[in-house]
Parts: C-alpha cells; sequence; structure tokens
C-alpha cells in the first residue's frame, strides 16, 4: 500500500445547502490530498432532516459513534421548514447539540476578517471594517442551550443559564493561549450588570487571566459588545463568550466579511474536532447552485489549521479563497450589482484551480 499520512473524516453533509456545499468541501479534499501527499478516508453519516426522514432522529448513536472515531468532523448544515413544527428536541437542529455534547466540543472558534475584494459588500462602511480582524470564542457544550431544567408547559416556559467553574475556565484558557499567537487581547463579553452567571463568568475569567500577564484582558456588557462591533470592530481581537452571547455576536461580524456565506467555524474540544460553516441551510436557495461554498471551503483550512496542523495547506487554501475574489469572480451573496455571478461549482473549481496553482 502507500504510506501517505492518512486521516479518517466523519463527512455530514446535512440538510438544504449543506448538500451543495459539502460537495464543494470533498472536491476541495481531493485537490489538497492530491497536493500535500495526505489520505482522507471519509465516512459519511445522514445528520439533520435527512436523518429523521431516513432514521426518526437528528442524529443516529451509530453516526455520533463514526464522529467520535474520526480525526475531524465536517459539517454542512441541518434543518429547514418541513421540520420546523418538531419538539425542540427532535429538531435537526437537535443534531448539533448532540454532536457538541456528545464530542464534548466545549470551545467554537468563529474568525472574520474583512477581504479587500468585499470591502463594498458590507452594508458597514469600508473604513469602519478595513483592518479588522475579531476572532470569537464561543462556549460550545453549555449555557442555556443545555442547562436543565427546561420546559415548555401550558402556562409556561423556561430554560436554565448555569456555568460552573470548570466550563468557564477551559474556555477562558482556549481565549488566551489563541490571543497569544494573534494580537494578544481579550473582551469578555458578559451581562454581569444583571446576571449570578456573568458576573461567576467574570469572576472565573480574571482569575485565569493572573496567569496570563501578557494578555490584555478587558470585560464588555453583551449589549454594549453589539454595537461596539458595528461601530469599530478594530478595537476587538479575541472575543471570549458564553453560548448565546457567541451565537449572537458571531452572525453580526458575518457583516465584517460581507455575508454569511464566508465565515467559516472550528469547534474544538479536548479529543475531538468538528469544521462547519457559520450559515444555516438557507431553503430558499437550496438546490439551485448559487451558494457560497467559501465559509465551508474555510472550515476546511480551520480542519488543516488546527486538526492536521498543516499550516502551509491551510495558508494555500485561504490564499487560494481571497485570490479568486480579487480576480473579480463572486457568488450572488457577496456580487456587487454589476458584478457577473457564478455558480456553486464554478466558484469551487475557481479556488481549486488557484490552489493548485501556487
Ligand atoms: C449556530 C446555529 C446553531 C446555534 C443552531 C442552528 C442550533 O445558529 O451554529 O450558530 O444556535 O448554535
Ligand atoms: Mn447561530
Amino acid at each position: 500500500m502507500n504510506n501517505k499520512k492518512t486521516y479518517t473524516l466523519a463527512i455530514l453533509p446535512g440538510d438544504g445547502i449543506g448538500i451543495e456545499v459539502m460537495d464543494a468541501a470533498l472536491m476541495v479534499l481531493d485537490s489538497i490530498a492530491g497536493r500535500f501527499d495526505l489520505h482522507f478516508d471519509l465516512k459519511h453519516e445522514l445528520a439533520g432532516g435527512a436523518s429523521i426522514d431516513k432514521h426518526g432522529s437528528p442524529l443516529t448513536d451509530s453516526a455520533l459513534q463514526t464522529c467520535l472515531d474520526s480525526d475531524a468532523v465536517l459539517l454542512g448544515a441541518l434543518g429547514g421548514h418541513k421540520w420546523d413544527d418538531l419538539a425542540q428536541d427532535s429538531k435537526p437542529e437537535a443534531g448539533f447539540l448532540k454532536l457538541r455534547k456528545g464530542l464534548d466540543l466545549f470551545a467554537n472558534l468563529r474568525p472574520a476578517i474583512p477581504f479587500k475584494a468585499l470591502l463594498d459588500a458590507s452594508s458597514l462602511k469600508k473604513e469602519v471594517i478595513e483592518g479588522s480582524d475579531v476572532m470569537i470564542v464561543r462556549e460550545l457544550a453549555g449555557g442555556i442551550y443545555f442547562g436543565e431544567p427546561r420546559d415548555y408547559q401550558d402556562n409556561e416556559a423556561y430554560n436554565t443559564l448555569r456555568y460552573t467553574r470548570f466550563e468557564i475556565d477551559r474556555i477562558a484558557r482556549m481565549a488566551f493561549d489563541l490571543s497569544r499567537t494573534r494580537k494578544s487581547r481579550v473582551t469578555s463579553v458578559d451581562k454581569a450588570n444583571v446576571l449570578e452567571s456573568s458576573q461567576f463568568w467574570r469572576d472565573q475569567v480574571r482569575k485565569v487571566h493572573q496567569e496570563y500577564s501578557d494578555i490584555q484582558l478587558s470585560d464588555m456588557l453583551a449589549d454594549n459588545a453589539a454595537m461596539q462591533l458595528v461601530r469599530d470592530p478594530k478595537q476587538f481581537d479575541v472575543i471570549l463568550t458564553q453560548n448565546l452571547f457567541g451565537d449572537i455576536l458571531s452572525d453580526i461580524i458575518a457583516m465584517i466579511s460581507g455575508s454569511l456565506g464566508m465565515l467559516p467555524s472550528a469547534s474544538i474540544g479536548k479529543d475531538h474536532a468538528m469544521y462547519e460553516p457559520v450559515h444555516g441551510t438557507a431553503p430558499e436557495i437550496a438546490g439551485k447552485n448559487i451558494a457560497n461554498p467559501i465559509a465551508m471551503i474555510g472550515s476546511v483550512a480551520m480542519m488543516l489549521e488546527f486538526t492536521m496542523k498543516n499550516f502551509q495547506a491551510a495558508e494555500n487554501l485561504n490564499n487560494a479563497i481571497s485570490d479568486v475574489l480579487d480576480q473579480g469572480f463572486f457568488t450572488q451573496d457577496i456580487a456587487g450589482r454589476y458584478d457577473k455571478t457564478i455558480s456553486t461549482i464554478e466558484m469551487t473549481n475557481k479556488i481549486i484551480q488557484q490552489f493548485n496553482s501556487y
């Protein structure tokens, strides 16, 4: 046989445009394997609505086991109107929670940078976003998404927001370590003016910070952070925050890159990792070959960086993305009024061609 470095990858396209952008990712993986002498052993599994239709559950235990047995998971997107009326724990989105909890993916890294070619694609002014580089470190395996008790009853409904010292400690370390490779600034976002859980968060983050005296730490209230992100994103380096605030703030930073179709993400735990675009299934445009594959391809680049430590391949792939944009090729979500748009597959082929040219 051969002695190429082999990685086992769980491939979960999910629903809607998840399927198309995953096809794009698989094409890209093929050329990475060729170019960097790697072998990817792909294990395909259903997730989300597709899994509900076939197996009656958004993620089967055997699909989860495949993920647990893999070096990394690549996920497209989960959900769709067809399954909107199902109970909370039976919806496609419950598949995410099972994956995040099951793989203990406690850290969700969501970076946003402006691309030169897209400075005008944003609804924010060019001078506001130019030069910004924000990384949200979102706690992903705890908080109000998972807190018990939770219930939907006749006359009331409730969820529980709880954080333990252990959970805050590990996500804070992740943020401080990551900021060391960047600008060494961490903004911890909370709602300590009203919530005990946030006061506790703030106190624990400060404790961990004592071991990171080289990092500049500041606290910011979540409502203010939302405003500051659109007022002056350049003031931020790493934003450290709980699950729900991270969810909201990461959609806001999409406007730095011009479209939700541009944002990749990495979800990391002690032993496992999953890579997926920040965007959802976009049912309105699904199946039309017009979705932007860049968030998914950027997620592959994050996998090359964080799981495979293949920094050269990651850099080449990211450069291929920005070079293709510089050449004036755009999908519909990022095209200016007068730009010609290209399809999902055309964009993917352009990026591959560029990647192969380095
Ligand atoms: C995200 C998504 C998910 C979340 C949903 C689909 C469960 O919005 O990954 O940002 O809220 O975490
Ligand atoms: Mn979200």
